[in-house]
């Protein structure tokens, strides 16, 4: 299970995420009701604002979210970039106003898969082959100071 996304599950009413690290029960239950499963999107209107474009430099691994952004307001976020890389999984949590975008210290080719969470859209899933990895569409990896 070291390589393989953990379940995430959140509740209808009071919109409580969770995330199940080691599964071994039956169904959670949160507000009195069996939270849902949220599987994550594949391809939806919404996926060029959630697609994650990720650019490696110097090193170090950056993902951002969305072709052209993603809109980062106290209403509508990004809460978390996560990978899986090597038997690792690294996730970077974002407060607006910052930036939806998480840097991590791992080579770009040792990540398997990539997930972000928008507060509005849900669970967005890809695996490196779908991430986007170019430099023109990530102009901003290779900006000089
Ligand atoms: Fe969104």
């Amino acid at each position: 299970m070291h390589n393989e996304e953990r379940r995430i599950c959140k509740c209808s009413l009071c919109d409580t995420v969770v995330e199940v690290l080691d599964p071994c029960g039956p169904e959670l239950i949160c507000c009195g009701r069996q939270m849902e499963d949220v599987t994550g999107h594949a391809g939806s209107p919404q996926r060029e604002k959630h697609i994650l474009l990720m650019d490696e430099h110097d090193g170090q691994t950056t993902l951002r979210v969305g072709i052209n952004g993603h809109e980062n307001s106290e209403k509508h976020y990004i809460a978390w970039i996560e990978v899986l890389a090597d038997g690792k999984c690294l996730r970077q949590y974002i407060t607006p106003p910052q930036e939806a975008k998480a840097s991590f210290q791992i080579a770009a080719a040792d990540i398997s898969a990539g997930r972000c969470y928008c507060n509005i859209h849900g669970l967005w899933r890809f695996s490196a082959q779908t991430m986007r990895r170019t430099p023109e569409l990530a102009p901003w990896a290779h900006a000089q100071p």
